[in-house]
């Protein structure tokens, strides 16, 4: 039996998270569930998004499955993920890309790894109103977060017999912070066998979108990793399908790239596969490798037979789509 933290969420977050439970526990993982709430409603209850209790539990249990959480565009309370990552010092985002069985895209064969710096960059909040018509963010790139989240994406390379690391940055404009950002990714380089290849931003997403398959591990600082990530999740099927995980040195969260798609919200549309493929890491992560491989075969050969949801083009509900995988299990 684990004990493992549920971050729920708005938007669709309580209805994928309703179908992913149900999978993990038709496959035999027993998890005692701690169900933490967050966001706008729990703000309006508790006085703030992401209460003391969420974190503690995340403490408590080492490990969590999380779900989006809406954050305010322009106003209001900062974003839930941002704090979460930061509180618990979840420095190294992973996203995994690859395509997926009888997912239609525009690429086959694409399989990017993309390691995104968590904790800093314009994410630090750092804003101010200069006047009513001038606004100020400010950037903050660290030598200490930009070597070890280096280190993690070489680390992974190497677990993972992957076979380069490419470092994504604009250091030719932000000289300084990029600058140190890609300086310290030639550091890091230098204690591994793996080669380091640079690329400027505006051309690795041209080249991206031109020939996803020349890239392998993708190391950028927070912005541009939030920004490729959902281009590579685009590349695979979309966001519905693009699995993530949050890593630290003493906690994980995984999560799905995608938002709280408060446009479908409630509607029964939502793919859980996101969520799902998330869980499957998760387990992994905990060792129970062989559940893993089971439930990512029964998505597969759902996927297979042509049961799809409505973002990948088919005709089936969230229910219906869950129900299946199970009955493949
Ligand atoms: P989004 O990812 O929620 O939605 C973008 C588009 O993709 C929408 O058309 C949506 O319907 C579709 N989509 C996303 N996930 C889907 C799924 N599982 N199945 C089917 N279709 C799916 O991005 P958006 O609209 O920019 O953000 C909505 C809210 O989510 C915002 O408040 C944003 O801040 C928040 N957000 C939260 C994240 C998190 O909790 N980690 C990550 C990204 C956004």
């Amino acid at each position: 039996m684990y004990n493992i933290t549920l971050i729920k969420g708005d938007g669709i977050g309580p209805e994928i998270a309703a179908s992913v439970l149900k999978i993990i526990e038709a496959s035999g993982v027993e998890v005692n569930w701690d169900i933490q709430t967050a966001g706008a409603d729990v703000a309006e209850t508790e006085g703030v998004p992401l209460p003391e209790r969420v974190l503690d539990s995340v403490k408590r249990n080492k490990i969590a499955l999380k779900t989006p959480v809406t954050t305010p565009i322009g106003k209001g309370f900062r974003s839930v993920n941002v704090q979460l990552r930061k509180e618990l010092d979840l420095y190294a985002n992973l996203r995994p890309c690859y395509n997926l069985p009888n997912v239609k895209t525009r690429y086959d064969d694409v399989d990017i790894v993309v390691v995104r710096e968590n904790t800093e960059d314009l994410y630090a909040g750092i804003e101010r109103q200069v006047n009513p018509d001038t606004a100020e963010s400010i950037k903050i790139i660290t030598r200490n977060a930009s070597e070890r989240i280096a280190k993690f994406a070489f680390d992974y390379a190497v677990k993972n017999n992957r076979k380069f690391v490419t470092v994504v940055t604009k250091a030719n404009i932000c000289k300084l912070s990029d600058g140190l950002f890609l300086d310290s990714a030639r550091k890091i380089a230098l204690e591994y066998n793996i080669p380091l290849k640079e690329i400027l931003i505006d051309n690795c997403c041209m080249q991206l979108v031109q020939n996803p398959n020349q890239f392998d591990v993708l190391l950028l600082p927070n912005l541009y990793g939030d920004i490729v990530s959902d281009l590579c999740a685009g590349l695979i099927g979309g966001l519905g399908v693009a699995q993530g995980a949050n890593i630290g040195n003493d906690y994980s969260v995984f999560e799905p790239v995608h938002g709280s798609a408060p446009d479908i919200a409630g509607q029964d549309k939502a793919n859980p596969t996101a969520l799902l493929m998330s869980a499957v890491e998760m387990l992994n992560y905990i060792g129970e490798k062989d559940k893993a491989k089971k439930i990512k075969n029964a998505l597969f050969k759902t996927l297979e037979s042509d049961i799809k949801t409505a973002d990948l083009g088919g005709k089936y509900g969230t229910i219906a789509f869950t129900n299946a995988i199970i009955e493949r299990l």
